[in-house]
């Protein structure tokens, strides 16, 4: 079997245009991404006829910048991973239909990429700005927070992994990117509301933390979501600017209260020991402390990938793409673009 020396890695699931060149040894030679939230920011929200118009405009000039830096060019790349599932179909289908071209083009093997086994994998990406990097070793317990899923995984092996429970409704970044909006913050939410959170008091607004004590890996964030939505339909315009840090602490409070029980129940009903927190969330400044004290009080190794690749990302598609294609796995050009991971597939 001929080794996969390097690969092109295109990402393009959501909002973010990424593209990354990574090597066998899971090394991010490049990462280069346009985020344009900009252009999302009037509306609230995402717009996946923009994100996708946003694709087609930035996704090849991107891909020939990064093919063409660090002494690369096609002739070093060996492979193309892309992003095919779960997402923005119009997303997608932009980053999919651009990485069969290229491959049928320039001869290179393709490999479609779950979008969360590239979370999962991206506290194992090694790059020279982060320093120490991470060995990728299993078992693992992997818990993926992003702004459409909240998962925690058994993962066995490179493609074996164990859904334990997730949220049943809202995802955790979808319960940060509403209630940012209802207070105030605008799009997007999450990362504001986290700085908003610093200053305030997290026992100020007693929000609920359902299903924490649950016998289930299960969560629910639909109940806080109503329970912002509430307390916010209680208060002035001026006071809800004025109490805007003590709301973002409190709410965080209760989200973050919630993630670590159910890490703590994995790790005591599994007995595992190591931990990755992943996907956009665990950007999240109050998470990632939450998170340190946990595992240092009760001896749990844990990895958060460095802020870089917590988001939506290339480099993360780039590793799981060249672990796959130097086991001997590769996608026909009947590769296509999914919403939803696949059926059958454990993601
Ligand atoms: O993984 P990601 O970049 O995209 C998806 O696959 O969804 O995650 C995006 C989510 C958004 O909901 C965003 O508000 C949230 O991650 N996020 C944060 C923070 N940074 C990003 N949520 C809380 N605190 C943050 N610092
Ligand atoms: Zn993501």
């Amino acid at each position: 079997m001929v080794v996969v020396k390097t690969v092109l890695a295109i990402e393009t699931s959501c909002d973010d245009t990424s593209v990354a060149v990574v090597n066998k040894d899971g090394k991010a030679l490049v990462v280069m991404s346009a985020t344009r939230d900009l252009d999302h920011e009037p509306y609230g929200g995402i717009v996946p006829e923009i994100a996708s118009r946003n694709h087609s405009k930035y996704l090849l000039p991107l891909i020939e910048k990064a093919v063409n830096s660090e002494g690369l060019g096609w002739g070093k790349i060996d492979g193309i991973a892309v992003t095919n599932r779960p997402g923005l179909m119009g997303s997608l289908i932009v980053g999919v239909v651009t990485a069969k071209t290229l491959a049928q083009a320039y001869k290179k093997p393709l490999i479609g990429i779950n979008h969360l086994e590239g979370h999962l994998l991206a506290p194992f990406i090694k790059d020279p700005e982060v320093e120490p990097s991470v060995n990728l070793e299993f078992p693992l317990i992997g818990l993926v927070i992003s702004g459409g899923h909240t998962s925690l995984y058994k993962i066995r092996n490179l493609g074996e992994y164990q859904l334990l429970g997730g949220t049943r409704d809202d995802a955790a970044g979808e319960a940060f990117d509403k209630f940012a909006k209802m207070i105030g913050l605008g799009f997007p939410g999450g990362v504001r509301l986290d700085h908003e959170a610093v200053q305030g008091n997290r026992a100020a607004y007693d929000f609920p933390r359902s299903m924490i004590n649950d016998d289930t890996y299960d969560m629910s964030f639909s109940g806080l979501k109503s329970a912002g939505h509430r307390q916010v339909g209680l208060m002035k315009p001026d006071e809800i600017r004025e109490r805007r840090a003590d709301l973002s602490a409190s709410y965080t409070e209760a989200i973050v209260d919630v993630l670590i029980s159910k890490l703590e129940r994995a790790r005591v009903q599994t007995g595992i020991k190591r931990f990755v927190i992943t996907g956009g969330v665990s950007a999240n400044s109050r998470l990632r402390q939450r998170a340190r004290e946990w595992s240092d009080k009760l001896k749990v190794e844990l990895i958060i990938p460095p802020l870089k690749y917590c988001t939506d990302n290339a480099a993360m598609i780039g590793l799981a793409g060249i672990l796959r294609l130097n086991r001997g796995e590769v996608s026909g050009m009947e590769l296509g673009p999914s919403p939803q991971s696949v059926v059958g597939d454990f993601l």
